[in-house]
């Protein structure tokens, strides 16, 4: 297992597969003018599976394809094939929209994918249009009933909180009552705002921290009859890697689970490296620093590899010290 400068244990890689998105949600991704990478910019299936081999061999073995949306990418289910008999690797999971899952969910299943993370943010058909630009919400709940159909275990749905937004929290919660479902709710970041690329005019005060976030729902479960979150020790959790803490109501077959990205300090539990698309690895969600795995690839020289994950990993930063934002847009790094 690798282990960084601050004695974190690292063994879990996010992989970024494409910058592209078939949706445009605000908080991530301007509507237009993004200047794609070009293909031969990114990283062949091949490569991220001989990076992957390599990475299993320094002793990652936990995997999460990201995006953009990782299933615009052609032919991914053979990545997942591939990375799911690498030797060493453990698990592969991937976060998504969810609008391809439908097509592809069975063939990722037998591909050994194991488990999926939905990205959704409201459960109104009017307010999903007005976030995603373009989204129909429809396919997105078609793609999470197809998600528990083919065996993923467990389903979570990721709902980024925004207070301007005035989400139905409550009619998130009910999601986890009577299928296992688990909804996790994440403190927005707001990394677009520092680029302009938004235009919403978000910014720190859209955050809503988890705790208010917490007795908030207490409040409305408490006026609709039901309990209160109780919150759920390690072994009751649903699998995860990530930060996120569970909590779940009397009798759920889910759970609500909360991401406290900024209320949170959660870097020093920090156990992942994330790679771009391009083939760039970043220490850290927030900070630019990145280095050249593609160079390193395309050089044929796996010690070089090594060498250069080797250096992710001795420049992990012990904590993100309140900068939040970066010069690439979330799309680009899979969040
Ligand atoms: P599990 O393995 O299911 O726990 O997934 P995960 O939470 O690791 O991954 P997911 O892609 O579902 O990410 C959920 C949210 O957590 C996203 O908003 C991410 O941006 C955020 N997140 C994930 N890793 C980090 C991190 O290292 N730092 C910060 N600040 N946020 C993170
Ligand atoms: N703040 C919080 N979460 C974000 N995500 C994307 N951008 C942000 C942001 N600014 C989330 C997506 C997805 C996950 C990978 O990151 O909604 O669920
Ligand atoms: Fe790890 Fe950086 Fe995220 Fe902190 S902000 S948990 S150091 S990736």
């Amino acid at each position: 297992m690798g282990i960084d400068q601050h004695g974190r244990a690292i063994d879990y890689l996010r992989i970024s597969v494409t910058d592209r998105c078939n949706l445009r949600c605000l908080y991530c991704m301007p509507e237009e003018g993004v200047a794609w990478k070009p293909h031969d910019a990114m990283l062949t299936l091949e490569e991220i599976a001989h990076f992957v081999a390599i990475a299993a061999d320094e002793g990652f073995s936990r995997i999460r394809l990201t995006g953009g949306e990782p299933l615009v990418r052609l032919n991914l289910v053979d990545l997942v094939r591939d990375i799911s008999q690498t030797p060493g690797i453990e698990r592969v999971a991937m976060t998504t929209n969810g609008i391809l899952l439908p097509k592809h969910a069975e063939a990722l299943r037998e591909a050994g994918l194991s488990r999926v993370n939905i990205s959704l943010d409201t459960l109104d058909p009017a307010q999903f249009a007005h976030i995603t630009r373009w989204g129909a919400i429809a396919d997105v709940f078609t793609g999470i009933d197809t998600a528990l159909n083919v065996g993923f275990d467990p389903v979570k749905i990721n709902a980024v909180v925004v207070r301007s937004l005035n989400q139905d929290f409550l009619a998130f919660v009910k999601l986890s009552l009577t299928r296992p479902l688990h909804v996790r709710f994440i403190e927005y970041m707001p990394v677009g705002d520092s680029q302009g690329t938004d235009g919403l005019g978000w910014n720190a005060t859209d955050t809503i921290p988890n705790e208010e976030l917490i007795d908030t729902i207490n409040e409305r479960a408490k006026a609709a009859g039901l309990g209160k979150l109780i919150p759920l020790n390690n072994a009751a959790k649903p699998e995860g890697w990530g930060p996120a803490q569970y909590y779940q109501l009397e009798g759920a077959q889910g759970t609500v689970g909360f991401i406290s990205a900024l209320s949170r300090h959660f870097c020093g539990e920090c156990n992942r490296l994330r790679m771009t698309a391009e083939g760039q690895l970043r220490p850290c969600l927030f900070s630019d620093l990145e280095f050249d795995v593609k160079g390193a690839l395309r050089s044929g020289d796996d010690d070089e590899v090594r060498r250069v994950l080797h250096e992710a990993l001795s420049t992990k930063p012990d904590e993100h010290h309140n900068q939040v934002g970066t010069t690439r847009l979330m799309s680009q790094i899979g969040g």
